[in-house]
C-alpha cells in the first residue's frame, strides 16, 4: 500500500475553528491520531449520524475504529476526566483498549493546579477555562512538576512526589491564600485509580510514531487550541499556556518534523474567541447575536467546554496572514461557510491602521483599527451543496478573497454540520 502523507491539522484563530470536523475527514486516511499540546482545555464536539461525542483530551481519531491514537507528552493530562471520558466512549460503543497510547511524559494536571488557578483567575481575569492548564505548565517549567512516568513507578513513588509539590509550591500558596490542599494520599489513590483503569495504555509512543511515519505513514497530528491562544505567538497574556502552533509538535511528540508533509491550517468563515483579550474585529451586539446562533443547535459558538458563549465577529485577515507564516499553513480547511448566509454585506480586515503585522502587545492589539472590504453577501442556503462551482458566486468570491490574503489555497469548505458537509475544492 502507498504511504499516506503524515499532516498537521492547526487552528488559525483564537480555537474552536472547526478543527475536530477536518481531523474527522482526515482521520479515514490516517493511521495515528495525536495530539501534542493543551489538555481538557479542549473541546472538540463531532457529529456523527446525528449522534454527538465530546471530547476533551482524546483525539477524536477514537471515534474511527482501526485507527490508533496517541496522547504526547507536550500534553497536560487530568487523568481521573480522561478516565471518565473513556468510560463514556465505551458507554456510546466506542471500544478504544488497545487503541490508545498515552506518554508517560505528559504532567499530571493535579487537583491542586484547579485550585489555584481558581486564585489566579480572580486577579489576572484571563477568562480561562479553568482545567489547571495553566499552573500544571507552570510546574512542568518550574520543574516540580509530576508526570505520569511517577505513577507508573508506584503509588508510594506518587505520593512522595505529591509531598515534595506540597512542601516546595503549596506551602507558598497555603500561607498567602490559605488554601486548603487535599491530602497527597487522598490524591495519590484518586489518579491511581485512574491510571488502573488505562492499564497498559501508558506507554511511550515515540518510536512507534517515528517508525509509522517513515514507514505506512497517515500521522495526523491534532493541534488544539488556535494559533493566537499560543503561548508564544498568540495575544499575550490571554493566551493558553501551552504552544499550539505547528512548531509545537516537534517538542510535544519529540518527532522529526521533516517527516511531516503538509500542514493544514483550519479558519472559520467569521472569527470567534472566548475568553477575555483582544479581538480586533469583535462585531456588534447585532452581528455577534447572527454569527452566534442561539445555541439550539450543536454548532452554535458557545464553549464545548465551558459553554460561555463566544465572541464573535468579521473574518480578520491580518490574523489570517499571520498564522498561515507562523505555521507554514500548506493548505486552508475553511469551516461555517453556510453560517454566512443571509446576512446582506460581509467583511473582511483586510489590514490594520498603523500595523503591517498583528502588534506584539495586547495593549497596543486592544487598540487596532481594521481597515475593512465589503463584500456582498448572499442568501441561498448552501448547506445541500458538495461542488465547489455550485456555490452561489459571492460565496466562491468569499473563498477566493481568502485564498489571496493568506496566498494558500482553500481545500476544504465546510457548508454544514454534519460529518458529509465538506465541499473538497
Ligand atoms: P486555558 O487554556 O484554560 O488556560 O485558557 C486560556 C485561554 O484560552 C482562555 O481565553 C480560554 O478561553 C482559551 N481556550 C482554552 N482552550 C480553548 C479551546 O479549546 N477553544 C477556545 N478557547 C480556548
Amino acid at each position: 500500500m502507498a504511504k499516506q502523507p503524515n499532516m498537521f491539522v492547526v487552528g488559525m484563530f483564537w480555537g474552536d475553528e472547526g478543527k475536530a470536523k477536518i481531523v474527522d475527514l482526515l482521520t479515514e486516511n490516517a493511521n495515528v491520531v495525536v495530539r501534542y499540546q493543551g489538555g481538557a482545555n479542549a473541546g472538540h464536539s463531532v457529529e456523527i449520524d446525528g449522534e454527538r461525542f465530546v471530547l476533551h483530551q482524546v483525539p477524536t481519531g477514537i471515534l474511527h475504529p482501526e485507527k490508533t491514537c496517541v496522547l504526547g507528552a507536550g500534553m497536560v493530562i487530568d487523568m481521573p476526566a480522561l478516565a471518565n471520558e473513556l468510560a463514556e466512549l465505551e458507554k456510546q460503543g466506542i471500544s478504544w483498549r488497545g487503541r490508545i497510547m498515552i506518554s508517560p511524559r505528559a504532567h499530571f494536571v493535579l487537583p491542586y493546579h484547579k485550585q489555584i488557578e481558581e486564585i489566579a483567575e480572580a486577579k489576572a481575569g484571563i477568562g480561562t477555562t479553568k482545567r489547571g492548564i495553566g499552573p500544571a505548565y507552570r510546574d512542568k517549567a518550574t520543574r516540580i512538576g509530576i508526570r505520569l512516568g511517577d505513577a507508573l513507578l508506584g503509588k508510594a513513588n506518587l505520593i512522595a512526589k505529591l509531598e515534595r509539590w506540597i512542601s516546595e509550591s503549596g506551602e507558598m500558596f497555603k500561607k498567602a491564600y490559605s488554601v486548603d490542599f487535599q491530602s497527597p494520599p487522598d490524591v495519590a489513590a484518586t489518579i491511581m485509580s485512574a491510571v488502573d483503569f488505562v492499564g497498559d495504555a501508558i506507554s511511550s509512543p515515540g518510536a512507534y510514531i517515528d517508525e509509522t511515519a517513515r514507514t505506512k505513514g497517515g500521522i495526523l497530528a491534532e493541534g488544539a487550541q488556535g494559533t493566537m491562544l499560543s503561548v508564544s505567538w498568540g495575544t499575550y497574556p490571554f493566551v493558553t499556556s501551552s504552544e499550539t502552533t505547528a512548531g509545537g509538535a516537534a517538542t510535544g511528540l519529540g518527532i522529526d518534523m521533516r517527516l511531516f508533509d503538509k500542514i493544514i491550517g483550519v479558519a472559520k468563515a467569521f472569527c470567534t474567541r472566548v475568553g477575555n483579550g483582544p479581538f480586533p474585529t469583535e462585531g456588534d451586539e447585532e452581528l455577534q447575536r447572527k454569527l452566534r446562533g442561539t445555541g439550539e443547535h450543536a454548532y452554535d459558538e458557545f464553549g464545548s467546554t465551558t459553554g460561555r458563549p463566544r465572541r464573535c465577529g468579521w473574518l480578520d485577515g491580518v490574523v489570517l496572514r499571520y498564522a498561515t507564516r507562523i505555521n507554514g499553513i500548506d493548505a486552508i480547511a475553511l469551516t461555517k461557510l453556510d453560517c454566512l448566509s443571509g446576512i446582506d454585506e460581509l467583511k473582511i480586515a483586510a489590514k490594520y491602521v498603523d500595523y503591517a503585522e498583528f502588534p506584539v502587545t495586547s495593549e497596543e492589539a486592544e487598540k487596532v483599527e481594521p481597515i475593512y472590504k465589503t463584500f456582498p453577501g448572499w442568501n441561498e442556503d448552501i448547506s445541500r451543496i458538495n461542488d465547489f462551482n455550485k456555490l452561489p458566486v459571492d460565496a466562491q468570491r468569499y473563498v477566493h478573497e481568502i485564498e489571496r490574503i493568506a496566498m494558500v489555497p482553500v481545500e476544504f469548505v465546510g457548508v454544514g454540520p454534519g460529518r458529509k458537509d465538506i465541499i473538497l475544492k
